[in-house]
């Protein structure tokens, strides 16, 4: 949709083999050095839009990273949900002033009008292929505690999904 260049952050060197697989131009391994050099490596130009599931460092760095006019979507903040001390970032975020960044909170529930727009758009290109995407399955409604927990080590690959 008139992205130039797409990068992805992933935690296993398995997952961001499969980002490259998916098609993304670049993508690293956050486990392996600070999100913002990284993000640099990947993007010494600067990013135009960022989507937030991560929070804390990744939203840092984007911010860090992004130019004039750039975007966030704030979908998720993963990597703080279960802080018990202060945030660990953004600590950036007076830099939005200057580089005029938008950073716009996005809940499914109050986009639902789209859901039509969206499956006309994407359910082509599922179809042709296009776009794939992974679907991690657990078995049984006992395991859905610890499914649910596998979220925040990196277990599942894609949409965690438990069937019972
Ligand atoms: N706004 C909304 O309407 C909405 C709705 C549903 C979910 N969400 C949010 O969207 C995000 C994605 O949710 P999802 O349900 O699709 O699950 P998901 O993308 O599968 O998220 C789980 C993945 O997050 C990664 N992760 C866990 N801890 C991390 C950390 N500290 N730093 C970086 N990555 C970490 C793990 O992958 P790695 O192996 O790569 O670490 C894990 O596999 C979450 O933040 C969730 O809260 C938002």
């Amino acid at each position: 949709m008139g992205a130039a260049r797409v990068i992805g952050s992933a935690g296993s060197d398995e997952k961001v083999e499969r980002l490259l697989e998916l098609g993304f131009d670049a993508a690293f391994n956050y486990n392996d050095g600070p999100v913002a050099e990284q993000l640099a490596k990947a993007a010494p130009e600067g990013i135009d839009f960022y989507f937030d599931n991560v929070g804390g460092d990744h939203l840092d760095a984007a911010i860090g990273a992004m130019r004039t006019f750039g975007r966030v979507a704030m979908c998720g903040a993963i990597s703080q949900y279960n802080n018990t001390g202060a945030p660990t970032g953004p600590r950036n975020l007076a830099l939005a002033i200057g580089k005029c960044i938008t950073l716009r909170g996005f809940v499914l529930g109050k986009y639902l009008h789209l859901a039509g727009e969206f499956q006309e758009r994407i359910a082509p290109l599922v179809v042709s292929g296009k776009v794939a995407y992974d679907v991690t399955t657990r078995h049984g409604i006992e395991n859905m505690p610890a499914a649910f927990l596998e979220l925040f080590s990196g277990g599942n690959t894609g949409k965690m999904v438990v069937e019972f």
